[in-house]
């Protein structure tokens, strides 16, 4: 059996999954009950001045048949008393001394608030610290949350008040609400984080009912822009984690959220940066024992793969994660149809033919159509294979290429050198 166990920034961890700050860490009793399943960490619902949620609060995009594809929520921090919650966390790091509990917290971007709340947390025992500058609703109208994580420098300042009164270390959790996430994630580490966990929730409307015209949810009436998170969010969370992996002016251990369903999600992150990962939504959906098939799973493909640590998998994939200017132009791949396999739905044809390149071709042979595609005019888009609903039936398979390997990069140094060459002669 693989070693599992991570230690991102100094916290160390039975294993690499983490409950994410929010509905399923609310109370002792629920990050007890997840620890006892199996989760080898959890970052405690946002604690600050308790708030009054509202009801509804959360909404859910059903796409083709699949419950849950995105989730939104009103929500906000805590709703219960600090001291209920400080109690509640003292006595689970008592119970669970080798799992990870971090406290999230979120104040108003004051010294003395930062000071008061770091040292309350750290004297029941946490094992560090997450401050949320992500929340996008509700947080954000008082100064608080993303309101702090879209400013840079109000990023960098707190961080640093909570720094100087930490002993434990300090994770930022990053807004996806930005242009550039390494912005905030460079300032974040100026201001001394330990370590940056991304994303938090995304500027969203769930949907609007087209027979009442309430926004999706509504409150008595009126609706407010919500975040949004589950398996929608991730393509856009794991381009975020590796584009902080792959700055080096970053340079501290992420960890990885957003839309995060199986262990195969996991280690993307994994790979693409992240020491380990938090999961909220997949776990509101199907309950706290999704993460025996988590722990299963990333222990068979280690195993598998002959990796005696998880730890082995941290940024493996990040090295090849690049600028698209440094991509080779002349590299080409082509659509293959397996004859053998295809069901002529013809799918592909379509495809290609209104919304590509027109390369498919409808023949008459022996045994009657069958789908052919011209490769010298292929571009290699990979929509037909997107589209082909039989695994298997249409294989991008590499070409001769171009040329020699040749990137826009390539071609503009090369251009800039010509140049400076023919400036050169002319001056002689
Ligand atoms: C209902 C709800 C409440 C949340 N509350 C918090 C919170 O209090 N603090 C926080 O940092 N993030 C909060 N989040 C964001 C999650 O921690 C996480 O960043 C986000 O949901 C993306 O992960 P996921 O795709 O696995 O859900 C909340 C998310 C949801 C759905």
């Amino acid at each position: 059996m693989a070693d599992l166990r991570i230690n991102l920034a100094g916290i160390e961890s039975p294993n690499p999954f983490w409950l994410a700050s929010a509905p399923p860490t609310n109370t002792g009793y629920q990050v007890q009950r997840a620890f006892e399943a199996g989760w080898g960490g959890a970052v405690w619902k946002t604690l600050g001045e308790p708030i009054i949620n509202t009801s509804a609060r959360f909404a859910a995009v059903h796409y083709n048949g699949q419950r849950v594809a995105g989730f939104n929520n009103i929500e906000l921090i805590t709703d219960r008393p600090l001291e209920v919650n400080l109690k509640e966390i003292y006595e689970t790091k008592k119970r669970f001394p080798k799992h990870a509990l971090v406290a999230s917290l979120m104040v108003e971007p004051k010294r003395e608030k930062w000071h008061e709340i770091v040292k309350r947390v750290e004297d029941v025992g946490v094992d560090g610290l997450e401050l949320n500058f992500g929340c996008p609703h509700g947080m954000a109208e008082r100064g608080m949350g993303a309101a702090s994580g879209q400013q840079p420098d109000l990023v960098e300042m707190q961080t640093m008040w909570a720094k100087e009164a930490a002993k434990t270390p300090v994770i930022v959790k990053l807004t996806p609400n930005i242009t550039d996430i390494t912005v905030t994630a460079r300032h974040a580490v100026m201001g001394g984080a330990d370590a940056i966990s991304l994303i938090n929730t995304i500027n969203s409307l769930a949907g609007v009912d087209i027979h009442s015209w309430q926004t999706i949810p509504h409150v008595a009436g009126k609706g407010a822009h919500g975040g949004y998170c589950g398996p929608a969010v991730k393509p856009i969370a794991l381009n975020m984690v590796a584009e902080c992996a792959r700055n080096p002016q970053v340079g501290v251990p992420i960890s990885g959220i957003g839309g995060i369903s199986t262990w195969q999600d996991a280690v993307e992150f994994m790979l693409m940066g992240a020491t380990g990962v938090q999961i909220c939504t997949a776990a509101m959906h199907h309950g706290f024992r999704i993460v025996e098939e988590m722990i299963d799973g990333l222990n068979n493909y280690l195993d598998d793969k002959g990796i005696a640590s998880v730890e082995e998998l941290i940024g493996k994939s990040v090295p090849r994660y690049s600028n698209w200017g440094d991509l080779d132009l002349n590299y080409r791949v082509v659509a293959r149809i397996n004859t053998e396999t295809c069901i002529n739905c013809n799918k592909c044809h379509i495809a290609c033919e209104d919304t590509s390149h027109q390369c498919i071709d409808m023949l008459n042979g022996d045994g009657g159509k069958y789908l052919q595609v011209r490769e010298e005019d292929c571009v290699g888009c990979n929509l037909c294979s997107i589209v082909c609903p039989v695994d298997g039936a249409i294989e991008m398979a590499e070409a001769a290429p171009a040329g020699a390997p040749m990137s826009w990069n390539d071609r503009q140094r090369t251009l800039a050198k010509l140049n400076a060459g023919t400036a050169e002669m002319e001056a002689v």
